[in-house]
């Protein structure tokens, strides 16, 4: 059997080099060995890349019998997720969640949140320091997590929504990349970070439990609220029956996971590039009320800057990739990074233009921030939408500055890449807010990015 060609050397050094440069370690091995090349990686042993557009598509759209996301998923996430996680399940059960969970996140239905994003976002601002440098990313998190414990979960202003903001935070510090490997889980006294890491996790869950409670109850009062609960409470499986609670508390958890963290990150990194790209800036702050160059600069940013570098899938029948037959149990993972750094695709990719995004989009397959097929991301609308009212409101309330000019470097932080110094910043004057658009301008600018599934 004849593996891709890739770097020889030994699986510790290749782990050290990609931990150390993120983007650019994907796109020199590109560059050097092609559109498919192997690695070699302790705790997952031998990876093959793809980072073609063409073969990231046989990835994307090949069969899910062969192609298990969610057991690659699974090796990295662990099991705070839960079973019924969608992230983490394959093949019927998989799809009959994802059935579940699509609809209230369908580009139509997200426009109903772009409100409260902008709420949220205008009441965080408010309490940024003036004339101090700060970190901005730990600010995208605080506004990325209100989000989504307001439109996802449901939750009200109060104690519970101060409980849940306590305890959400310290759950992605708890959990490193050493958790993968199984020596990490064990108790040893409720000291490991393991234990620690699911001691919160119960704190976390006995909140998600004792709202679920609350609004079984309310909904059978009146069934009246749009956010995503309440939406799931009301859905049914094929055969009739309603989501159990603990599927419920699975799938929070998991659009929790996946979804606050990756957008602040999303969002860290587009004020990153816009503050070393002045032209750009400015362009954006003379035409805050264009869509359109919005939904560009936050597709460029996450084009040159993607929060998640690559995506997994494990091969469950031999299959020939690209004229190379790969055995079962091969992971495959499509290289979002080195695609999204293709000079044949995107001219000068280093560069950070978002016009490149205007008078329409990029094709399928080299845009794949979101990752593609039946496992596609299903909050890409929502964290587009998402990124863009918060860049909005906070570049119409307040005058940013980087403290230094020197671009950060990528930082892998367990699955995503974050910005070395979690984005230097400072306020240094406050604007008179314009008033706000409406949400449904914001929408049809999310409604054209193509939904493949
Ligand atoms: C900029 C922000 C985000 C990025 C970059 C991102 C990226 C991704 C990627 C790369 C995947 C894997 C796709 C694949 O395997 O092909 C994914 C899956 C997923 N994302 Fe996101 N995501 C973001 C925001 C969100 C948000 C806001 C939510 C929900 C509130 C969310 C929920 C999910 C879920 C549930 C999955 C699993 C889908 C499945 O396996 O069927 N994500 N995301």
């Amino acid at each position: 059997m004849s593996f891709p060609p890739g770097p020889r050397l030994p699986r510790l050094v290749q782990a050290a080099r990609l931990t150390a440069e993120p983007y650019a370690w994907m796109t020199k091995r590109r560059e050097r060995y092609g559109d498919i090349f192997s690695s070699s990686f302790p705790f997952f042993g031998r990876i093959v890349y793809v980072t073609d557009p063409e073969l990231a598509k046989q990835v994307f759209s090949g069969s899910a019998e062969v192609f298990h996301a969610g057991e690659a998923n699974a090796t990295v996430l662990g099991d705070a997720l839960g079973e019924n996680s969608l992230l983490t399940l394959d093949e019927g059960r998989h799809l009959s969640q994802r059935k579940l969970l699509l609809p209230p996140f369908h580009g139509q239905s997200v426009r109903r949140y772009a409100e409260v994003m902008a709420e949220v976002a205008a009441r965080h601002v408010e309490e940024w320091p003036l004339g101090e440098p700060f970190a901005l990313r730990p600010r995208m998190q605080a506004i990325t997590l209100d989000v989504i414990l307001r439109a996802v979960f449901g939750v009200r202003e109060g104690e519970r929504m101060d409980l849940f903001r306590e305890r959400i935070p310290p759950l992605g510090e708890l959990s490193t990349p050493l958790d993968w490997f199984s020596f990490m889980q064990r108790d040893l006294g409720g000291l490991s970070p393991a234990a620690r890491f699911r001691k919160a996790q119960a704190k976390v869950d006995e909140l998600i439990y004792a709202e679920i409670a609350d609004r079984r109850a309310a909904l059978d009062a009146n069934g009246s609220r749009d956010d995503v609960l309440s939406l799931l409470l009301a859905a049914r499986h094929e055969d009739g029956s309603p989501m159990t609670d603990v599927e419920l508390r699975d799938e929070l958890v998991t659009l929790l996971m996946a979804g606050h963290e990756t957008t602040a990150t999303g969002l860290s990194w587009a004020f990153e590039r816009l503050l070393r790209n002045p032209p750009v800036l400015e362009r954006l702050l003379g035409s805050l009320d264009d869509d359109e160059y919005l939904d560009a600069v936050v597709k460029e940013t996450l084009r040159v800057r993607p929060v998640v570098a690559d995506v997994a899938r494990v091969l469950k029948q031999p299959i020939v990739l690209a004229g190379y037959p790969l055995p079962a149990g091969t992971l495959v993972l499509a290289g979002i990074t080195a695609v999204h750094m293709r000079p044949d695709l995107y001219p000068e990719p280093h560069e950070f233009r978002p016009e490149r995004f205007l008078d329409g989009g990029a094709e399928s397959y080299s845009w794949i921030p979101f990752g593609g097929g039946v496992r596609r991301c299903i909050g890409a609308s929502f964290a587009q939408v998402e990124m863009r009212v918060v860049l909005r409101e906070v570049l119409g309330r307040v005058t940013l500055r980087a403290p230094s000019p020197r671009p950060e470097r990528p930082k892998v932080k367990h699955v995503t890449v974050v910005p070395a110094r979690d984005c230097r910043v400072m306020v240094v004057e406050r604007l008179a807010p314009a008033p706000r658009s409406e949400p449904g301008e914001l929408e049809q600018v999310g409604g054209r990015t193509a939904e493949l599934v």
